[in-house]
């Protein structure tokens, strides 16, 4: 499991896990060194007579013997000087552990948008929101802190540990026996307990959230067709599950802390019991109580830590395997380029004998179909529904590839040419996408507000005729959709939609059913508007609306 956590993370990352790891030793040692301090301190108090301390450790850090306010004040001063290293340590570890999640969500998230169009029509959107938000927190805040700590504290126990039995062997050997069996049946019985919870709640948690992603897209039908409950019900099936499995990694996190209390506790006391034995002395046993009460102190959070830790761990290796293996194991060479490279100057689009087959699909979609469209042309494209238009136009677009047959612009592969082609089509899709932001932003959509190209935004909010609906909005172009563009009608939200594609300022245009919801004013306003363009626009229209046809050179069928 630490390889792939490690392999998962970056060289700079790695590093910065490393100095950590330093820093929890530095700590550990700390730790120990408050609980040895306090055998000289106490030992000064009585004078130097215990056999405890043979080494003159009193007057080598300075304290005098009998001196009671100085050895004290040197205890305060070394307590406080460790709590405040420690704090700045946690500040440190905290932030290392949140960029990473950050880090990683947006590596993820980077991974899947350079993932070709394939990729998305094979996943649930639902699961990739869940690997890139909750999958990143609990592969850093559980998976590699817990490591961290785990480390930390054992270091500290270790440490702790070995200066018990240096200075009580045989109390320790009893009392480590009686503790290791309890902690060997408590871990075992925790290990059967949290196998493969990790793996559910992640199954729960992408349910859930597909659910409430569905019903607030679709929110209209869930209303008018009353299945509120139906979609509360679902909900609730994921919900509840997810609870229950939440409530076992819980317990089992906290379980321990209840357990080592009482455990710890009988330890001491067996402790101190076989000392009493051993024979030793009052003043022996009174030190001896004060260390080990001092030790206990700090052992008994840190084992139960190292348990927490423990549990923490394993439940979520499903969080590690999956980063693995979305982010190391399955690495593609894909990287997408976001910007064209140079301009094409479009002056014809050929397609030679097509044919495309989904491949979760047993028959072809697209069947030997052959079209040449040249600049300044209107093509118009008829076809039963389902018979693959919106197909054509993605094979087009050079989102899907085609099994067989050649799809070329200017003679040349568009898979050739990809950006640069992609970057002179204005795409206006049959199911719009509007985001909850103002008119301005869905218009410009991936492009930044500073750099507002005047001129294009006026063409094309005249000829989508948006100026029209703006003009009646208060707010105008800053006037916000709503969630999924939910407050304005569909006719609007196409022609929003109309004028993000020819801001692009394109010379293809496609529209694919793109004026199904205007009246017949409008939608005829627009296309001869948008014809009057087409010596610098070429349009490939999707209809079945004669008017829209009308308006086209020339019309095929698919
Ligand atoms: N991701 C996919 N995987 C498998 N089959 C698909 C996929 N997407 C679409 N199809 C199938 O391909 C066929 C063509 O779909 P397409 O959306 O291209 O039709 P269309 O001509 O645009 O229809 P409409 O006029 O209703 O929009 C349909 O039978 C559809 O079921
Ligand atoms: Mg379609």
């Amino acid at each position: 499991m630490i390889s792939k956590v490690l392999s998962v993370l970056e060289v700079n990352q790695r590093r910065q896990i490393l100095y950590l790891l330093l820093g929890t030793i530095c700590l550990a040692t700390l730790e120990m060194g408050s609980v040895a301090i306090l055998g000289p301190v106490i030992q000064s108090i009585y004078g130097n007579s215990s056999k405890f301390f043979e080494i003159d450790l009193i007057s080598k850090i300075g304290i005098p013997q009998g001196n009671i306010f100085v050895a004290l004040l040197f205890l305060c001063i070394f307590v406080i000087a460790k709590n405040l290293l420690a704090y700045f340590f946690q500040r440190k570890f905290s932030k290392t552990i949140f960029q990473l999640k950050a880090n990683l969500s947006q590596r993820l998230f980077k991974k899947y948008l350079s993932q070709n169009y394939q990729f998305y029509l094979q996943s649930n959107s639902a699961d990739l929101i869940n690997n890139i938000s909750n999958v990143t927190s609990i592969f850093a805040q559980h998976s590699v802190m817990g490591i961290v700590n785990l480390i930390a504290d054992s270091l500290i126990v270790v440490l702790i540990l070995g200066y018990l039995f240096y200075i009580q062997p045989l109390g320790m050997l009893v009392a480590s026996i009686f503790f290791g069996v309890i902690l060997f049946f408590v871990n075992a019985k925790a290990k059967r307990a949290l196998d493969g919870v990790g793996f559910k709640r992640k199954e729960y948690e992408t349910a859930g959230l597909k659910n409430l992603q569905q019903t607030f897209s679709a929110i209209r039908e869930v209303k008018v067709s009353g299945s509120e409950d139906f979609f509360l019900s679902k909900y609730a099936l994921s919900n509840y599950k997810n609870a229950d499995v939440e409530t076992v990694i819980q317990i089992h996190q906290s379980l321990p802390k209840l357990w080592f209390e009482c455990v710890g506790l009988m330890t001491l006391v067996i402790l101190l019991m076989t000392t009493i034995y051993l024979g030793s002395s009052h003043e022996e046993l009174i030190i001896l109580l004060a260390i080990f009460g001092a030790a206990a102190f700090r052992l008994i959070p840190a084992v139960s830590r190292i348990l927490g830790s423990v549990q923490l761990v394993r439940s979520s290796q499903y969080a590690v395997q999956i980063l693995f293996d979305q982010m190391v194991a399955h690495e593609t060479e894909n990287e997408y380029i976001s910007v064209a490279q140079k301009k094409i100057i479009f002056s014809d689009l050929c397609i030679n004998n097509l044919c495309f087959k989904y491949p979760s699909s047993q028959e072809l979609t697209i069947t030997n179909f052959s079209v040449k469209v040249k600049r300044g042309e209107v093509l118009g494209l008829v076809a039963p529904s389902g018979s693959g238009k919106s197909t054509l136009i993605t094979l087009i677009m050079g989102l899907l590839n085609p099994t067989s047959g050649k799809i070329l612009v200017n003679d040349l592969n568009i898979t050739s040419c990809l950006k640069d082609w992609q970057g002179i089509i204005g795409y206006v899709p049959q199911n719009i996408y509007l985001s909850d932001e103002t008119i301005l932003e869905n218009i410009l959509f991936s492009k930044s507000t500073d750099v507002l190209n005047q001129q294009a935004l006026e063409y094309a909010l005249k000829i989508s005729k948006v100026d029209h609906l703006i003009k009646d909005l208060p707010e105008g172009l800053n006037t916000r959709l709503g969630d999924f563009g939910t407050r304005f009608s569909g006719g609007q939200k196409q022609r929003i939609a109309i004028a993000r594609a020819l801001y692009r300022q394109p010379q293809l245009m496609i529209l694919d059913e793109a004026t199904t919801g205007l009246d017949a004013q409008v939608e005829s306003d627009i296309f001869s508007t948008l014809v009057e363009i087409k010596y610098e626009v070429t349009m490939i229209v999707i209809s079945h609306n004669q008017a829209v046809l009308n308006h086209c050179d020339r019309v095929v069928y698919l």
